[in-house]
C-alpha cells in the first residue's frame, strides 16, 4: 500500500489523459476506485488503468470506499455537488475547470473546504507548463521591465468531434457556457498568474461558425489592478494558428508561442523603422509539464499539507471574471469585478 488512496469521478477524456493515468503511474498513491454512469467508461477505467472497483454514482463511491484524494472530471454542472460531497467525506480534491457555474456554489465549496481543512486544487493545467513557469520568473525578475499589456490566445477546433467522450460540451445546461468558459477560464487564470487581479472587463461573445447553442468565439478586454491592459481571444473554430501568451513590458517582450517556443525580446524600434533586437530562447522545452505533471504536483501538495498556487481561490477568481465577461457581453457594458 503506497499511502494515499485515490478515486476519480468521471472517466472520460481528461480523466484518461491526465487523472486516471497520473494516479496509476504515481508511487505516492493507489488508485482504488472510479465513477462513471457510462458502462464503457467504467470498463476502460478497469481494463486500461487497472482500477479495481467502479461505480455509477459518486454517492455509491462514498458509501463503499474511503478515498483520501478525489479528482472531479465530470461535466461542469456536476463539479460543485461532487466536490462538496468529497470534502464532506474528508477528501483532498482536484477539481477540473471551471470550478463550478455560479459564485454561490463556489462559496459553498469554499465553506466545505474550510470545514474539511483539506487541500483543494483547481485544474489550471497551463500554470504547470514549463514555459509559463519560466516566463513568470523572467517577468518577476524584471527582465522586460514593467508589464503594460498581456495578450492570451487559446483556440482549437472544439471539443467535439475529436476530444470529449460524451456530448455535454455543447449543452448549455451541463456546460454553463461554450468556448469562453472552457478555454477562456485558462486564459483568464494565466492573466491573473502573470499580472494579478483583474478589475474590469468588457467582452464580445458570439457563436460564429458552429451550429451549437453555446458560443464558439470570444474576445475579452481586461484592466488590471496594476497599470496594465490585456486582451484574450478564445475559440472552438480555429485551424492551427497562434496559441500562447505575449507580455509587453517597458524593457522588452516575452512571447510564449505554444507551437514555436518561449523567447524574450529586447531592443529598440526607431520611428524610422530600424529595428535592433536581441532575441533569447528562454526555454527549449516550454510545453513540457501540464497534464504530465499535474497529478504529482497535486499529490506533492497533499503530502506537504500546502494549498497549491492553482488553488480553490484561483478557481473562484477565474470564475468571477468569466461570469463578468458573460454579463458584459449580454449588456454591452464594461463590468467591474
Ligand atoms: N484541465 C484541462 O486541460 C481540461 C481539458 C479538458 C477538459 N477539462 C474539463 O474536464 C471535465 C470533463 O471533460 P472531458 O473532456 O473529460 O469530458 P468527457 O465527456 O470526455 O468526460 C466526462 C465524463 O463524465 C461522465 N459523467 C457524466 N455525468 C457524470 C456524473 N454525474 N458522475 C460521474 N461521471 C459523469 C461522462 O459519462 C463522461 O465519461 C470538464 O469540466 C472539462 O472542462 C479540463
Amino acid at each position: 500500500m503506497a499511502g494515499l488512496k485515490a478515486a476519480v469521478i468521471g472517466c472520460g477524456a481528461i480523466a484518461q489523459n491526465c487523472h486516471l493515468l497520473g494516479y496509476q503511474k504515481s508511487k505516492a498513491c493507489d488508485l482504488i476506485a472510479a465513477v462513471d454512469p457510462c458502462e464503457a467508461r467504467r470498463k476502460e477505467a478497469e481494463k486500461i488503468f487497472g482500477v479495481p472497483r467502479t461505480y455509477s454514482t459518486a454517492e455509491a463511491l462514498f458509501e463503499n470506499e474511503q478515498p483520501d484524494v478525489v479528482s472531479i472530471c465530470t461535466p461542469n454542472r456536476f463539479h460543485a455537488a461532487q466536490a462538496i460531497l468529497a470534502l464532506e467525506h474528508g477528501c483532498h480534491v482536484l477539481c477540473e475547470k471551471p470550478l463550478c457555474l455560479t459564485l454561490a456554489d463556489a462559496r459553498r465549496i469554499q465553506k466545505a473546504r474550510d470545514k474539511a481543512g483539506t487541500i483543494f486544487m483547481t485544474a489550471f493545467t497551463h500554470r504547470l507548463f514549463r514555459g509559463n513557469i519560466t516566463a513568470k520568473k523572467i517577468l518577476d525578475k524584471g527582465e522586460i521591465g514593467k508589464p503594460f499589456m498581456i495578450r492570451v490566445r487559446f483556440a482549437h477546433e472544439g471539443p467535439q468531434p475529436g476530444w470529449a467522450m460524451s456530448d455535454w460540451f455543447y449543452n448549455p445546461d451541463l456546460a454553463g457556457g461554450g468556448a469562453m468558459l472552457d478555454m477562456g477560464i485558462h486564459a483568464i487564470d494565466l492573466a491573473h498568474y502573470y499580472i494579478g487581479p483583474i478589475t474590469s472587463i468588457s467582452a464580445t461573445i458570439k457563436t460564429l461558425v458552429k451550429k451549437i447553442r453555446v458560443e464558439d468565439n470570444a474576445v475579452l478586454l481586461l484592466e488590471f489592478e496594476q497599470n496594465c491592459l490585456g486582451y484574450i481571444e478564445v475559440g472552438w473554430t480555429s485551424k492551427p494558428g497562434f496559441a500562447g501568451v505575449e507580455i509587453y513590458g517597458t524593457e522588452g517582450t516575452i512571447i510564449f508561442d505554444y507551437l514555436k517556443g518561449l523567447s524574450v525580446l529586447r531592443g529598440k524600434t526607431s520611428p524610422d523603422g530600424t529595428v535592433k533586437t536581441s532575441w533569447r530562447v528562454a526555454d527549449k522545452h516550454p510545453t513540457q509539464g501540464g497534464w504530465e505533471v499535474e497529478i504529482d504536483y497535486f499529490l506533492r501538495h497533499v503530502r506537504k499539507g500546502i494549498q497549491p498556487e492553482a488553488s480553490l481561490e484561483a478557481g473562484i477568481q477565474g470564475l468571477a471574471v468569466a461570469l463578468a465577461a458573460y454579463k458584459s457581453a449580454q449588456t454591452g457594458k464594461r463590468v467591474k469585478i
